[in-house]
């Protein structure tokens, strides 16, 4: 039987077993799907596992996006921009690094009934998703990336990848129609230290985060008069990506793919 996984630390979160074994059994695919935490100096042996065909793929998150690039043979062009990895496969003998945040990302903007294009974005944070999602906006013609975040020196970071992004200081909302939360505030009860009485009405607030599934963040959004939107169609594209990459398939989503991933 064949195996994947995801690969991350912490990793107990994790819904992508959940959701990767509903759809191995909807689709008749004998094989199973794991969660695995790791430290920094097992990555390595783990990927060699795909390479001799023990494991047949896997998921990373965080912190090992960028870690597992020097372990493969190939990246994709979008992996190679974003300097992130978050499924891997075996391809004719040689491990190819993916990203399947970025049509995940994309995808779920797509299904919200709002035109990114030519908007003002302002990113809040500089974590490992963050460069899957300028990639993604930049595609989507989005007329202007701000960028803030707590420590400034990531932020500042990501402009070597993305020379047209701006930087802005951690506290400080520039004029926005799309605000994306990207930091990890909202996983606790957490809020952000920001004042968003002066915003208007009928921007985009989104949400990376997707358990709980209305963050301070989002309710903020929602209290003055803005669409809100949490991460879980993200979530649900990027894996429904990365199923295709292994199975050649195209899962299927419905309503009960949602409920699913929904808190028990
Ligand atoms: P990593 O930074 O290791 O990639 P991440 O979960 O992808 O981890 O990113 C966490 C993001 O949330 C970072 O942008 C972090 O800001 P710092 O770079 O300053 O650490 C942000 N973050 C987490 N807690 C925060 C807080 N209390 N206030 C502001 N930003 C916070």
């Amino acid at each position: 039987m064949k195996k994947y996984f995801v690969i991350g630390n912490p990793i107990n979160h994790s819904l992508s077993p959940k959701l990767q074994n509903y759809w191995l059994k909807k689709n008749d695919i004998d094989a199973v799907y794991d969660k695995i935490k790791l430290e920094d100096n097992e990555v390595k042996n783990f990927i060699e596992e795909i390479k001799i065909k023990k494991v047949s793929g896997c998921n990373v998150t965080i912190p090992f996006k960028k870690i597992v690039i020097p372990f493969l043979d190939n990246l994709s062009p979008e992996a190679v921009k974003t300097q992130s990895v978050n499924t891997i496969i075996l391809d004719n003998g040689k491990l190819i690094g993916h990203n399947t945040d970025i049509a995940g990302f994309e995808k779920a903007i797509k299904k919200i009934d709002f035109e990114i294009k030519e908007k003002q974005v302002l990113i809040l944070g500089a974590g490992g998703v963050v460069s899957s999602i300028i990639f993604a906006l930049e595609k989507m013609h989005v007329s202007q990336i701000n960028i803030s975040n707590r420590t400034k020196a990531k932020a500042e970071n990501l402009k070597t990848q993305f020379n047209n992004v701006n930087v802005v200081e951690w506290g400080f909302l520039p004029e926005f129609d799309v605000i994306i939360n990207a930091t990890s505030i909202g996983l606790s009860n957490e809020e952000i230290n920001l004042d968003f009485s002066r915003v208007g009405k009928n921007k985009l607030f989104y949400d990376v985060i997707y358990n709980p599934a209305e963050t301070n963040f989002l309710k903020k959004g929602k209290e003055t008069g803005n669409i809100s939107e949490n991460g879980k169609l993200m979530f649900i594209y990027q894996a429904f990506e990365a199923f295709k990459l292994w199975h050649g398939i195209e899962p299927e989503i419905n309503i009960d793919t949602f409920k699913l991933l929904d808190n028990d």
